[in-house]
């Protein structure tokens, strides 16, 4: 059964009636542009197929109501009175509904089932995608205008400020504006948003290790306080406003782990924006090449790759039919991705499984997924 009659159906079971809409919002693979967005930088994600959906209906009353399928809890909250609980997920959807009413929406309540399929903690951005999805929901019955910039911005606050995660925008950019058969250049200055089209022929594959993020948050916040060294050092307001001319004229002044964290974040932009020159002219090979250098930059002057994900990066490498292949996300574990000729993306995605296996005794999960549509309302 697909996601859409689950969730109608278990909405159906708990409200005693079917939903008034539905919606969802998907998680993310970023195909390059790693690191950068904290850095004012750009980034190149797409959304996949794999969602945070919602089934719902208004209330009258203020309360927002929603039941979690997947851990089988319902948690409810008053708009009026919003309190920190710890109550786990369902702190992303109030943080969504503080972040919604700071921006100075009057919001309508209403109550609702939750499901997904975008793994947890795999760097897919299953947080993103509750987050647009609830973004979504609260839009339609409150009649609002959607507007994706802002309602990505309105993520990343509950994220930041409710949850307590420091992250970029990305992943609630591409989860409020992805474009289905496209990656999308984001410009995390401007929030400018432009579709950059896949290559003709190829398949992107997710490749998960089975290892998942430890002390992420630690280190993340460790690189980005590098980064603002950095910065600083360049008297800019972020490494975005170096170019690969000044850091290489310049860096000699930065002591060594700094100069290798900006390096790392200068060559990302210019590789990024390389991408989207490549894709343009439909040249697979050479958007491979950018996704294989910038796996190395994350891996040697970024450090924020680990073994597995080396192993996993190495062996999709290795694999005939596959353009390049890259860790994906925050790094520390989760998931690579690869880009590979259609027709045989099969093939490799077995091959891969069956080496990697053999290599590190972890059993990856390894799907071929397509570029969907943003956050939406779905009926
Ligand atoms: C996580 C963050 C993003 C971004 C990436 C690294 O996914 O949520 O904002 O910083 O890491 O590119």
């Amino acid at each position: 059964m697909s996601l859409h009659s689950q969730v109608v159906q278990a909405f159906q079971s708990h409200f005693g009636a079917p939903p008034a809409l539905v919606v969802r919002a998907p998680g993310r693979v970023n195909l390059i542009g790693e690191h950068t967005d904290y850095n004012d930088g750009f980034v190149l994600p797409m959304a996949i197929d794999r969602a945070a959906w919602i089934a719902l209906r208004p209330r009258s009353d203020g309360q927002v109501i929603v039941h979690s399928l997947d851990l089988d809890q319902t948690v409810g909250f008053t708009l009026a009175a919003l309190r920190h609980e710890d109550a786990g997920w369902a702190e992303y959807v109030k943080g969504v509904a503080w972040a919604l009413q700071k921006a100075g929406h009057r919001l309508t309540g209403w109550e609702g089932v939750l499901t997904g399929n975008v793994p947890r903690g795999a760097g897919l951005s299953s947080s993103a995608a509750v987050e647009l999805a609830t973004a979504r929901a609260f839009q339609a019955v409150s009649g609002f205008p959607w507007q994706a910039a802002a309602m990505a911005q309105a993520g990343q606050q509950a994220e930041n400020q409710w949850v307590g995660v420091n992250c970029g925008i990305m992943d609630q950019m591409i989860s409020a504006a992805g474009q289905a058969g496209h990656a999308l250049l984001i410009d995390c200055r401007t929030l400018e948003a432009s579709p950059a089209p896949l290559p003709p022929g190829v398949a992107v594959v997710i490749l998960d290790t089975a290892t998942r993020r430890g002390l992420v948050d630690s280190a993340y916040n460790e690189r980005r306080a590098q980064c603002e060294a950095a910065a600083a050092f360049f008297a800019v307001p972020a490494l975005r406003d170096v170019s690969m001319e000044r850091f290489e004229a310049e860096a000699g002044g930065l002591d060594e782990l700094t100069r290798r964290r900006a390096r790392h974040v200068v060559s990302e932009n210019a590789r990024t924006l390389a991408a989207v020159q490549v894709m343009a002219a439909g040249d697979a090979a050479a958007l491979g090449r950018l996704m294989n250098a910038s796996h190395a930059s994350l891996r040697d002057d970024f450090e924020v790759s680990n073994h597995e994900l080396n192993v996993m990066a190495a062996c999709a490498q290795a694999e005939p039919g596959c353009y390049g292949a890259r860790m994906t996300g925050a790094g520390f574990g989760g998931c690579a991705v690869a880009l590979v000729d259609a027709g045989q993306a099969e093939a490799f995605a077995l091959n891969v499984a069956t080496a990697y296996q053999q290599r590190t005794a972890l059993t990856p999960a390894v799907y071929v997924c397509t570029a969907s549509e943003g956050a939406s309302i779905v009926a």
